[in-house]
């Protein structure tokens, strides 16, 4: 069973697909990590993000253990991080550099530790359109720009970081715009994708319907 989960920043898919993940048993791969492995390492070594291929080079040898590797990294998911992630996000050479560890996850879908898993749920932004466009359930998450803007604030705010809310919602809108407008995977709901607000459904209620969704394709698999 593989299922996609993509949208917006601070959408609810990171939550979504760790308590479907839990309750499925199915491995998740959250594949926002890539990019970010990639903007983190160039800011590390003090690479300007407008350097594609600098960006491409590394994007060429990521290995999965330097993604993880990087992931401890306090930066991995600091605004530094995300803007960073955005920004060579965009560059198609490292999209299609970056593609083949996505999709090799789908065939040998892993736990952390190792153990083999009966499916795997995804989350991005093109995790539906283009990293398994063959996936069984395709899910978009999305909410009002301010909704996420609130939701990611407070986050940095409980992780003691020191930001302002006017930044982080002018990150959002940033990032929002460079997702949907770039040329290489711009971030749109599959065709097939069932599309969630969840600015007016909290996340139990998503997590509901998501889950009739899949028992729904289990109960028609067993047939
Ligand atoms: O989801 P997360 O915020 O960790 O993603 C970091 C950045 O990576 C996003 O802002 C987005 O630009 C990019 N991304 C992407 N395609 C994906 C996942 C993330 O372009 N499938």
């Amino acid at each position: 069973m593989i299922i996609t989960i993509d949208g917006p920043a601070a959408a609810g898919k990171g939550t979504l697909a760790a308590k479907l993940s839990a309750k499925y048993k199915y491995a998740y791969f959250d594949t926002g990590m890539v990019y970010r492995a990639v903007g983190l390492e160039m800011y590390l070594r003090n690479l300007d993000t407008a350097d594609e291929k600098a960006a491409l080079k590394i994007a060429e040898t990521l290995t999965f253990e330097k993604m993880m590797e990087l992931s401890a990294h306090p930066d991995f998911r600091s605004q530094i991080g995300g803007r960073n992630a955005s920004i060579v996000s965009a560059y198609p050479d490292v999209r299609a550099a970056l593609l083949k560890m996505q999709q090799d996850f789908s065939e040998n879908p892993v736990f952390a530790d190792g153990t083999p898993a009966q499916g795997a749920i995804y989350d991005g932004r093109d995790t539906g359109t283009v990293v398994c466009p063959e996936a069984d359930i395709k899910l978009f998450i999305t909410a009002s720009s301010e909704v996420r803007a609130e939701r990611r604030y407070k986050e940095f705010v409980a992780k003691g970081m020191d930001v302002a809310y006017e930044e982080v919602l002018a990150d959002v809108k940033a990032r929002d715009e460079r997702d949907a407008n770039r040329s290489a995977a711009p971030m749109k709901p599959a065709e097939d994708a069932v599309v969630f607000d969840t600015s007016t459904l909290n996340i139990e209620e998503v997590f509901a319907k998501a889950c009739e969704i899949i028992d729904a394709e289990i109960d028609k698999e067993k047939r």
